[in-house]
């Protein structure tokens, strides 16, 4: 089976971790988040993925010189401007002989981490005899994705995206993997910005053509600061079982400093006294003596006795000696 991986937005609310590497080659644990996708999406069937990009491929190539991820024939498909969504899948697919096969095909959002098994998805989808069939998973609060009603036999009722309060009692909502039959990429020309979600989605609840199928799998959108970090644990806890550190062998932490659950790549640097808690330090990270890093992910530097809670530190971000910072990105990329 063929895949669309949706991967050229600009990763804006990860920013400034995505000004040095674009949102899918983010490590989530050892591995970047799009490598952890490729596995879930082989394991499901997809043997062939157009990477659906907005920007130029060079940090993919680097990544995946030749041109597998986690056994999955890569191709990309670069846009030469933001085509949306809709208009990217549309792109996409032409770009990889897709619309001219004539087969069933995925398509999945890139930031996202999920159980899901894609086989069931592609067999609830087939005997619906659905056009289009979404995953759907359940979450407390659906204001910060597409929220899908369905009727009990799967098919979309209404798709909203961004809901605001009191828009729908749905908590069911798209989870950003699709099973697609060909023929819908008549709706997506791929000439022309369109959006999935605000445009084709609803077009096929009126045709009656899109379902919904929902699962309780683990499942997590790491495109926010503070799911990309929790990513980042879920995946410490599902690992291993329970909460605990994993410290690359490769990184130098004073015997004073202490470390709880977090997860330290290669080349990072932690000083004496320095606390670390539910963060992730990323390549070359350095916190220095008597820091206190808490719930934040980290490139680049915090001075002696800085205090960050919730905070992104991109590659030359630098927070200086006693600096205290909540909810920041450094340097602002704003
Ligand atoms: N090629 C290309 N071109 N890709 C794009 C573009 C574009 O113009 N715009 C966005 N993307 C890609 C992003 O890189 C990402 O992988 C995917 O499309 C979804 O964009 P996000 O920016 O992550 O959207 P979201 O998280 O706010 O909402 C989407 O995902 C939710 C689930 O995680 C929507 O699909 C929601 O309906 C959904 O609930
Ligand atoms: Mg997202």
């Amino acid at each position: 089976m063929h895949a669309v991986v949706l991967v050229g937005g600009f990763g804006t609310r990860l920013r400034p971790l995505t000004l040095a590497t674009p949102k899918p080659l983010l490590p989530i644990g050892n591995l970047p988040l799009l490598e952890r996708l490729m596995t879930s999406l082989a394991k499901g069937g997809v043997t062939n993925a157009v990477l659906s990009l907005g920007f130029k491929p060079e940090p993919f190539l680097e990544a995946f010189p030749a041109n597998i991820c986690a056994g999955v024939k890569l191709t990309y498909a670069v846009e030469d401007r933001p085509l949306d969504t809709a208009g990217a899948i549309g792109f996409a697919a032409r770009e990889a002989g897709i619309h001219t096969r004539g087969e069933t095909f995925l398509v999945a959002n890139g930031d996202v981490l999920t159980d899901l098994d894609i086989s069931e998805l592609v067999e609830f989808h087939r005997s619906a005899g659905a056009q289009g069939t979404i995953h759907l998973t359940p979450v407390e609060d659906p204001s910060q994705y597409g929220v899908v009603e369905t009727q009990a036999d799967g098919r979309v009722l209404r798709f909203v995206e961004k809901p605001l309060p009191g828009q729908s009692n749905s908590r069911n909502v798209n989870a950003g993997t699709y099973v697609f039959e060909a023929s819908v990429l008549d709706r997506m020309p791929g000439v022309a910005p369109l959006s999935i979600e605000r445009a084709t989605f609803p077009e096929m609840v009126v045709d009656k053509q899109l379902f919904g199928f929902a699962t309780d799998d683990y499942w997590i959108d790491a495109g926010r600061p503070d799911t990309y970090v929790r990513a980042n644990l879920d995946l410490l806890q599902r690992e291993h079982g329970y909460l605990v550190m994993a410290v690359s062998t490769k990184a130098e932490i004073a015997k004073s400093a202490t470390i709880s659950q977090s997860m330290i790549a290669d080349d990072c640097k932690v000083g004496e006294n320095a606390q670390v808690v539910r963060s992730v330090l990323l390549n070359g990270a350095k916190v220095e003596a008597n820091a206190v890093v808490i719930d934040s992910a980290v490139m680049g530097h915090i001075g002696s006795f800085a205090e960050v809670t919730s905070c992104l530190v991109g590659i030359d971000g630098d927070v200086r000696s006693g600096a205290v910072l909540r909810d920041a990105k450094v340097p602002d990329p704003n």
